[in-house]
């Protein structure tokens, strides 16, 4: 199959596909998704075989708003319409309890619930509204790999098996929506995003998080956490900022290729020592967030390095959600400036 390449003015195009059954990735602020008909249950099970996904780890919803949830799931407590007006279109995805057959067991891994999404990008609410049908989009990569972030990250894994892709340029965020459970009594975050704790618990009060590392004997929330996740070639070492030098020593005396991935101001001051590679994160969690995903897929292209020093940030706000994938991509492995020398630390 020859994927094609849409640009943003070619959105009813893409549009016909997704009604036709085929699937379509498209961008959203967060990462591109993979998209195809929510309501057709053949064009979903193609989804889970481009991207060699799990059949028990559903899929999120993606909804033109909040109105056209309703036709689907309910809204027990009355928190999903807070939340819709204070986040949406934007990077929060939150869980429902469904109406009966809203949709074939396909979509939601047989689960009674699904996750619904209404993403802040022009070109994706117009396809969703043009397409007339809510589209499921899990992230267009690889199950495995990195999500993408870029229509060319969509290419390098799904050239050929997918019909096409709309390129809507590099996303903004860089890292996938908080998922918000609410079909429970008290909400839990399930995956950290964008939108945090704080900015949930001025809307509706007190909630949970359960995000940790879950351990393959488990039963996880959100099935999708208990998978690998991405790890590159090399191992990556989560590094603070003020421990460079001394996490750069220890890389040398280690006598294999190493790459540095960090914000600016790091990659400049250590102009003594050359690098085999590195990897600019711009200046703050912000942008360091908008180019992980891309950082990790760059070494990937560089076998020869064995070690990535990786900025880590504090965990507060978006720095929660950016630990979260960096700390997964590094098996939890951190620099410790006290022993000069790497550790596992648990989440
Ligand atoms: O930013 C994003 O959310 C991107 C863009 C494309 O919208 N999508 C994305 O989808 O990251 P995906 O499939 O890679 O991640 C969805 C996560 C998975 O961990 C899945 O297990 C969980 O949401 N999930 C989906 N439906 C669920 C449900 N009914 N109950 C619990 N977890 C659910
Ligand atoms: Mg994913």
């Amino acid at each position: 199959m020859k994927t094609v390449v849409f640009k943003p003015d070619q959105v009813a195009a893409a549009a016909k596909l997704i009604q036709d059954g085929q699937l379509v990735a498209f961008p959203t602020e967060t990462v591109y998704g993979l998209g195809a008909d929510a309501t057709n249950p053949t064009a979903v099970k193609q989804v889970y075989i481009a991207k060699g996904r799990p059949s028990d780890n559903p899929l999120i919803v993606h909804v033109v708003s909040a109105e056209q949830v309703k036709q689907y799931a309910v809204d027990p407590s009355g928190r999903f319409k807070k939340l819709t007006d204070a986040f949406w279109p934007g990077p929060l995805t939150m869980i429902l309890p469904l109406r009966p057959h809203a949709f074939d067991p396909v979509v939601t891994g047989g689960l009674k619930t699904a996750a619904f999404r209404n993403p802040r990008k022009q070109i994706t609410l117009d396809l969703i509204r043009e397409a007339g049908v809510p589209i499921v989009g899990p992230s267009a990569n690889t199950s495995g790999k990195p999500s993408p972030t870029t229509a060319e990250h969509v290419l390098h894994d799904l050239d050929g098996k997918i019909a096409g892709v709309l390129d809507g340029g590099p996303t903004d965020v860089g890292v996938e929506s908080t998922v918000l459970d609410l079909s429970v009594t008290t909400p839990v975050i399930l995956r950290p995003g964008a939108i945090t704790r704080e900015d949930i618990e001025k809307v509706i009060g007190p909630i949970l998080n359960n995000h940790h590392h879950v351990a393959a004997d488990e039963t996880p929330k959100a099935p999708g956490m208990k998978y690998k996740h991405y790890a590159p070639n090399a191992q990556v070492v989560v590094t603070h900022a003020a421990d460079f030098p001394a996490a750069i020593k220890w890389a040398q005396a280690q006598n294999v290729p190493f790459g540095i991935m960090a914000t600016d101001d790091i990659l400049n001051a250590q102009n003594v020592v050359r690098f085999k590679e590195q990897f600019s994160l711009g200046d703050s969690v912000t942008s360091a967030s908008k180019h992980l995903f891309d950082g990790l897929r760059y070494f990937d292209m560089y076998p020869e390095v064995k070690i990535i020093l990786a900025e880590g940030f504090d965990k507060e706000g978006l720095g929660i959600a950016y630990m979260n994938r960096l700390e997964k991509s590094a098996g939890q492995v951190h620099f410790n400036a006290q022993t000069n020398e790497t550790e596992q630390r648990k989440q």
